[in-house]
Parts: structure tokens; C-alpha cells; sequence
């Protein structure tokens, strides 16, 4: 408890009456009418209501969302101000997950950007719209890991690598908190959903999960650590099971793992109704039973489901659930709306954001998410060169902004049409028909010097409720990409995503591919930048693309077996119908210009485990020279690899990474320190260990890079 506001939150705990604490875990939607409204006033006035989420659905990430109302924000802080118990505040919270108005891309693309810096200056930016929209509180960040891209809400998370996703937790967190809540234009963060919700079986929603204890402590929780030591103030209970426990009525993962162990010290919202699915689960018998496990597990506010509205008073009359319980809980919810400031200054002034800037960085963001996987010469493309362009998602708009935008505008977002006609003006060719069925695209194709395809998915098929089974591009899209190489012209596909799709009998038929993922607002410029040789990529995946479905899950950090890994090394042992290795793996992606990177270089190849503990570091380089034609980023990759291990360790495991500028003819010298905190790892009972032995360091462009030297821990 910060002591700053103790003594206020004792005195307003002291007059509060029972049911007035118990409304104060209560979160509800914002009204959206008037006649809502009226009734809303009714409760806040009796102490009913804590917080409001502002959002009509559970599923806001697809659903059309109406746009924030601020003005019934400002009216409901009134009633609460004014005629509710004790003045206290309300607070607003909305899932502002990658962008507000103006739209980045999809978190899983902007992993692929691997910049931090840029990803922090993305979230202020976001911060400050979303805050002039009178919102408070946003659930984010998404943290949940996940191997399978199947799965809709891969695309809201970091992806498959832990050091990834602590690194994105970490500029989230601080971009939108900017040190300090309390500012009006800073918002309270939300890491979610505790825990392990990204492993849900088969990539189904909502659905259960096996964890062991070492997945957990070394893969789910690394990214939480992160974002409560970058100071998040609160975290999202998840809607799975742990091995038959349901985390959001877990007192082990949300007091002994998320408290006592990470040292978490803020507040725990469910998901939405999380508390009442408990008993949909088959662990609670009804509400009352939901109520009475949610709040002793660990959860203090309850998310639109009013199981604790309606059930706390009798639970603690019966003694289920203790007034001290309550008490606490009411405690965070009070600090939280005093670390806001919202005692001092509830209302939302409304200030004019410019956004000129935060579109530039969208733009800069986009550019350097997306990725560059195959490019047979074709790539850039000449402004002289007549381009047909064909494809489902030409056109579209919508879709480039990704699932999770409930604020951006379709209508400001060019589609990528709109920026080739921009580009090339009368060289752009398009058939009346974009998909294919009709003779003009034959037409359009053999007129054409070359072709470009506007593939991909929509929104409404990624996200919240949206897995899928199949994850390659439809018939369709496969049957235009054959008809355009039977054109003869080369082809170029540029795939709108949001998660990675199977590549097998796809990416052969195209000369180039630019992944260019559902980038947000500034989508269509990007790739239209890139694919004119205007920007040079230097996105790297951050997830691996399989061959097929049949292979998921893949992903590089796994650990190898008697004969293999089924990652890189010789396909036997695994599959007899299928090269069971991925398409792209982790880490990978073209620039236009070419890199060479030099032997790894280090002082040592020795170092005790005492000097190691007493935080002494060793240190590699690598020269890295640009020897193509054009000046670009690289972002330079390092793994390692403890070969003899108590436990079976992983194959590989990135431990840094660094995104450098190198101009053409140039090279540079990197360098990377790696220590105690980078070696070890933890065991089953949550202990960290480094254990002696050796090691491989690599260094190199992505994950299977053989840039290789030797350390032995003594
Ligand atoms: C989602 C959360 C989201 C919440 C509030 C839930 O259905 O799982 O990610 O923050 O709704 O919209």
C-alpha cells in the first residue's frame, strides 16, 4: 500500500458501509443510452457501482463499437462526485490494445519490428489519445504466449519467445504510463490474462490448458514479471484452467504465484464475467459459490457479471468470506483511484490531441513490422513498370486495421489501392474483378509487367472467439496466385494477416512475399513504400510459419530428442508424409540490401559460476557489414544453448537482441553482455539456477544461425 494515501483510504474504509465497499469491486458497462443512464445514476448514487468498462460487448474486438461518449463520462463522474457515497470517483477502463484513433499494428506484427523504443513511443502516443477520450485504465498489455496460430488472440500477444514478450511488456507498460499514472495523459496498465491463457488446447478459445510447473516459471510468467517490475498496477485474471484449476478461482496462481512469488502488489480485475464462468466451469455450484472462490482466490474486481454485487453481503454474514478480505480489497480499488488522481481531478478536460506525429510513427512502426520472406529479384518494384494488381483484400480497409480497433476509422485508412494509384497513378492496372473469376484479370495480368496480390484474411477471423483450423490462405486465394504465375509475369503476394499462415503450396508460387500483417492506419502506405524500394524492410518474425497445419505446434525454442528437434535438423523421426521443418522460422526476414556477419568474437571462453553470481558479464561481438546496395536495419540475434542440463533445455533461446542501422559499404561492431540472469533457468519449484557446464553462444540473423562459440560455466 503506498503510504501517500494510507491515512485518506483508513478514513474513507472507516465511514464506508458494507454494501458501499462490496460496489466498489462491482464493474459494470458504461450506459449507452439515456434511459441506461438514468438507471446507472440510480445505482452509483446507492454505492453500487466502482468502475465501468467502456465497451457493449465481451467480445469488443470485432464487435462495431459505438465510439467513447465522453460526455456521459464527465456526467456519470458527477453523479459518483456529487451525490455518490463518499465522493469517490468512478474509473473507466477500455481495451485500447493497439491504438486508439490512430491504429499501430497488430501487437504480434509489431513484434516482428523488434524495436522497443519505437513500440514505448507507439504506446505514449495511444496513451494520449485514449486518455482524451476520458479513458483511465486500458487491458493491456496482452501477454499470453502462444505456440499455436490457430489460436484468434495470437495476434494481440507477443508471440512464441519469452524475451520477446517481456521486451514488449516492458515498452507497453512504461509508453503508456509514462512514469506516472497520474499525469491526465497517462494510463493505468493491465497485463492479461494471468495465466496461461495462450496455451488454450488446440488454439479453441477459452478452452484448457496442461501447463507443468517448469513451463510455467520459465515461459508464462517471465513476460508478467517484466510488466509488474516495469510498474503495471494491475493484472487480468484468464479465463482457462491449469490442469483442471481455473486460474480466475485460483488462490495458487493469483496470490501465492502472482503475489507472494512475482511480488505483485496492485489490483486484480477478472476477465469479463470470469467469475461467473467458474461456475460454467464446474468448479462453483452457482454465483454465490463463484463469488465466495473469485474473491478468496485473488480477485478484487468483478467484471460485468454481478456475482459480487449480489452475493458478498451473505458470504460474509455466513463467514465465507472475511471482512478483512473485503477491507483489502476495497484498498486497492481506492489506491488505484487515488495513484490517478481522480480524487483531485475526475473529469476528463477533453484536450485537442495532435496526431499529425503519432501517424508518422504508425507509419514507421508499420514499415518496420512487416516482413520481407521471399524475394527472387523481383522486389523493389520500378515506378515504370506497369503493375497489376489483383486480390481480395485490394480494396479493403477494415480488415488492415486488425481485430482489437475499436476507435480507429476505416474511412481514414487508405486501402492499398488508394496508395498504389498514389504511387504509380496510370502504371496501376486493375481488373473489375479482384479476385480472379472474371476473364478482365487475365486480362490485367498478361498486359501487366508484373503482378501483385493483395492477400490475406480479415479481422473477423483473428482476435477474441475467432480461432480457426485451418490457417492457410482459402482455395480462392491459392487458385489467383496460380492463375497470376500461369500469367508468366513475376508475382508478387503481399499477405495481409494477423497471424502467420501455413505456407506449403503458396509461398512457391509467389517471386516475392511481403508479410505485411494487419498493420493499422498507415498499412497501405508502408507496403507501398517497401514494395518501391522507398523503405527498406527489417521486420523479423517474432513467430515461426509452418509448413501445414498438421505441424503446429512449431516453434523454435523447443528441446531436442534422441534424434532431432523437428526444427532445423534432418526431418526423420517425425512426420513420413511431410517435411516437418517451418517455412520461416523464429527470427526471420529479408532486407533488399544484404548483411555479413563475422565470427563471433570474445575474450573468454571460460567463466565460474562464483564471478557469474557476483554479476560479473561476458562479452561478445560480432562485425556486421552491409554489403548490398542499400542502407537498412538489421537486427542482430543472440541465442543460446546450455548443452547438459538437470532439466532438458531448449534449443535455442534468444537472450538479446539489438536493431542496428548500417548504411551500405559500412559495417559495424555489435556488442552484447550476457550474465547470471541469462544463463540459468528456473526449476520446478520456481528456483532460478545457472548450472555449470557448457554452452553455445550464437549470434546471427535469426534463430537457426550456426555463428557459433563456446562457453564453459566451471
Ligand atoms: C477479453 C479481455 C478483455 C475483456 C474486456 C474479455 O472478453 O478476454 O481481453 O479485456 O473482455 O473487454
Amino acid at each position: 500500500m503506498n503510504t501517500d494515501y494510507k491515512k485518506q483510504i483508513d478514513e474513507l474504509i472507516s465511514k464506508m458501509t458494507l454494501k458501499e465497499k462490496i460496489g466498489q469491486l462491482n464493474m459494470i458497462v458504461t450506459p449507452q443510452t439515456e434511459e441506461e443512464f438514468e438507471k446507472v445514476k440510480q445505482k452509483i448514487i446507492k454505492g453500487e457501482i466502482g468502475s465501468m468498462i467502456l465497451a457493449d460487448s465481451a467480445t469488443a474486438g470485432n464487435d462495431q463499437q459505438a465510439a467513447v461518449d465522453i460526455s456521459i463520462c464527465n456526467r456519470i463522474q458527477e453523479v459518483a462526485t456529487k451525490q455518490g457515497p463518499h465522493g469517490i470517483p468512478m474509473i473507466f477502463g477500455r481495451d485500447v490494445i493497439h491504438g486508439h484513433r490512430t491504429v499501430y499494428p497488430v501487437p504480434l506484427a509489431m513484434a516482428a519490428s523488434f524495436n522497443q523504443e519505437l513500440i514505448k513511443k507507439a504506446y505514449r502516443n495511444i496513451a494520449e489519445e485514449a486518455a482524451a477520450d476520458s479513458i483511465h485504465w486500458t487491458f493491456t498489455p496482452m501477454l499470453d504466449m502462444c505456440r499455436d496460430p490457430r489460436y484468434g488472440r495470437i495476434i494481440e500477444g507477443p508471440g512464441e519467445d519469452p524475451l520477446v514478450g517481456k521486451r514488449m511488456a516492458r515498452a507497453i507498460v512504461e509508453g503508456f504510463q509514462n512514469g506516472n499514472v497520474a499525469n491526465e495523459d497517462s494510463l493505468i496498465t493491465c497485463p492479461k490474462h494471468f495465466v496461461g491463457y495462450g496455451a488454450s488446447e488446440g488454439g479453441r478459445d477459452y478452452y484448457r490448458t496442461e501447463i507443468s510447473p517448469y513451463t510455467l516459471f520459465n515461459y508464462h510468467l517471465p513476460a508478467f514479471r517484466e510488466a509488474i517490475d516495469a510498474g503495471a498496477d494491475t493484472v487480468m485474471s484468464s479465463f482457462n484452467d491449469i490442469n483442471g484449476e481455473p486460474v480466475s478461482g485460483s488462490k495458487y496462481y493469483l496470490t501465492e504465484i502472482l503475489r507472494n512469488y512475482l511480488g505483485f502488489k496492485g489490483l486484480v480485475v477478472s476477465d469479463w464475467a470470469a467469475v461467473y464462468f467458474l461456475a460454467l466451469q464446474g468448479v462453483t455450484a452457482n454465483r454465490k459459490e463463484s463469488a465466495e472462490m473469485g474473491i478468496n482466490a485473488g480477485i478484487e474486481i468483478d467484471m460485468c457479471d454481478g456475482c459480487y454485487l449480489n452475493n458478498l453481503e451473505e458470504l460474509i454474514e455466513e463467514g465465507r468470506v472475511t471482512e478483512e478480505t473485503l477491507n483489502n480489497a476495497v484498498r486497492l480499488v481506492l489506491e488505484l483511484k487515488f495513484k490517478k488522481n481522480l480524487f483531485e481531478n475526475p473529469y476528463c478536460k477533453m484536450p485537442e490531441v495532435e496526431r499529425e506525429e503519432h501517424i508518422r510513427c504508425a507509419y514507421e512502426l508499420a514499415s518496420e513490422s512487416m516482413v520481407l520472406l521471399k524475394n527472387n529479384g523481383v522486389l523493389p518494384l520500378k515506378k515504370e513498370q506497369k503493375v497489376a494488381l489483383l486480390g481480395p483484400l485490394t480494396y479493403e480497409r477494415r480488415a488492415l486495421l486488425g481485430s482489437w480497433c475499436i476507435d480507429g476509422k476505416p474511412e481514414e485508412t487508405a486501402s492499398f489501392y488508394e496508395k498504389m494509384f498514389e504511387k504509380i497513378g496510370d502504371n496501376l492496372w486493375v481488373a473489375s474483378d479482384t479476385t480472379g473469376f472474371y476473364d478482365t484479370s487475365a486480362f490485367v495480368m498478361y498486359k501487366s509487367d508484373v503482378v501483385v496480390l493483395a492477400l490475406g484474411e480479415s479481422h473477423l477471423v483473428t482476435g477474441e472467439r475467432r480461432s480457426l483450423s485451418d490457417i492457410t490462405l482459402s482455395a480462392a486465394q491459392k487458385e489467383l496466385v496460380r492463375k497470376a504465375k500461369c500469367s508468366g509475369k513475376k508475382v508478387v503476394g503481399v499477405i495481409f494477416c494477423g497471424r502467420p499462415i501455413a505456407m506449403e503450396g503458396l509461398a512457391e508460387d509467389l517471386d516475392a512475399i511481403l508479410y505485411a500483417w494487419h498493420s493499422g492506419t498507415e498499412t497501405s502506405a508502408a507496403v507501398t513504400d517497401i514494395l518501391f524500394g522507398d523503405i527498406v524492410p527489417s521486420g523479423k518474425t517474432a513467430i515461426t510459419f509452418p509448413r501445414q497445419v498438421g505441424h503446429i505446434p512449431l516453434y523454435y525454442n523447443t528441446t531436442k530428442t534422441r534424434f532431432n528437434c523437428y526444427y532445423n535438423d534432418s526431418p526423420q523421426m517425425s512426420y513420413e508424409d511431410s517435411i516437418p521443418t517451418p517455412y520461416y522460422p523464429f527470427g526471420y526476414g529479408l532486407s533488399f540490401t544484404k548483411f555479413e556477419y563475422s565470427d563471433i568474437k570474445s575474450e573468454t571462453n571460460e567463466i565460474s559460476l562464483d564471478d557469474l553470481k557476483l554479476g560479473k558479464k561476458l562479452k561478445y561481438s560480432v562485425n556486421v557489414s552491409n554489403i548490398g546496395d542499400y542502407d537498412a536495419k538489421e537486427t542482430v540475434q543472440l541465442y543460446i544453448r546450455d548443452l547438459v542440463g538437470t532439466l532438458m533445455r531448449p534449443y535455442r533461446e534468444l537472450k538479446d537482441y539489438k536493431k542496428i542501422f548500417i548504411a551500405k559499404n559500412d559495417s559495424k561492431d555489435i556488442q552484447f553482455e550476457i550474465g547470471y540472469e541469462d544463463l540459468g533457468y528456473y526449476l520446478p519449484d520456481g528456483s532460478y539456477i545457472v548450472e555449470k557446464g557448457e554452452f553455445e553462444i550464437f549470434i546471427g540473423e535469426n534463430c537457426l544461425t550456426a555463428n557459433k562459440f563456446n562457453l564453459k560455466v566451471i
